[in-house]
């Protein structure tokens, strides 16, 4: 079993997240004490997604993420590096289009999506800044992105208690769902190591997006980050 480290080794990440595909979502939805839907409803509302939009859904997993622009009307392109993860999206999903690629070089032509977007992906990928890069050349002018990822919790005395649930209950818990629990410990590590919401914006602004602002779920647990590639 894999797991990969904070380096994020693009062979390593790849191969935690095909080992953990098939109870991807259930573990996804015990792990958050069933908060994930709460954020999936909250991306769609910020994503807005409309018939005729094209949307890229980058670091998709199995299209969980996906389904809600799809839902909205819009042609939604679910892409991902983890073949494991294709291969279980593609037997639920038939329909939506599965893409494979990297997030730091992705094969798409410049300016070819209305929004971007990305749901618990970004942590994951090895280079954050040449990701967000990318995502901005393959925005149409004018067009923006959305990105739904762990933050850091706004009120001390609940951060204290959220690092300690992430450190010491997640893995245990973890160990009752999951074929690859350590990947778990892995996920824990990298939301302690990761920006806080400012941090990131900032990032966004140096990749070149504007008008980058946030708004947190679940006391700060989540963010969303929105900004928009100049017109
Ligand atoms: C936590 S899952 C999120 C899946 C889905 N967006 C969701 O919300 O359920 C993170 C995904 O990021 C993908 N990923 C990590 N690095 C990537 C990269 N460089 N390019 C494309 N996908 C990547 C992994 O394969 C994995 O499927």
């Amino acid at each position: 079993m894999t797991r990969a480290s904070l380096d994020k080794r693009p062979d390593e990440v790849a191969s935690m997240f095909d080992d953990v595909a098939a109870r991807y979502d259930l573990t996804n939805d015990v792990l958050s004490l069933g908060q994930s839907r709460l954020w999936r409803r909250e991306v769609a509302r910020a994503v807005a997604a409309r018939p005729g939009d094209r949307v890229l859904d980058l670091a998709a997993g199995t299209g969980t993420s996906s389904l809600p622009f799809v839902r909205d009307g819009a042609y939604t392109v679910a892409c991902d590096f983890s073949l494991g993860m294709l291969r279980e999206g593609r037997r639920r999903h038939p329909d939506l289009p599965f893409v494979a690629g990297d997030g730091m070089r992705l094969p798409f032509a410049d300016g070819t999506f209305d929004v971007v977007t990305n749901s618990f992906g970004l942590r994951n990928i090895q280079d954050t800044d040449a990701a967000l890069r990318e995502l901005l050349r393959v925005t149409k002018p004018g067009g923006r992105v959305v990105v739904c990822e762990f933050s850091q919790p706004t009120w001390g005395p609940f951060r204290t208690v959220y690092s300690e649930y992430l450190m010491r209950a997640l893995p245990p818990l973890a160990r009752t769902v999951c074929t690859n629990p350590d990947a778990y410990v892995y996920l824990a590590e990298s939301i302690r190591a990761w920006p806080n919401q400012r941090q990131l914006a900032r990032r966004f602004q140096d990749a070149g997006w504007e008008r980058v602002a946030w708004r947190n779920l679940s006391g700060g647990i989540v963010a969303l980050h929105r900004g928009y590639r100049p017109a």
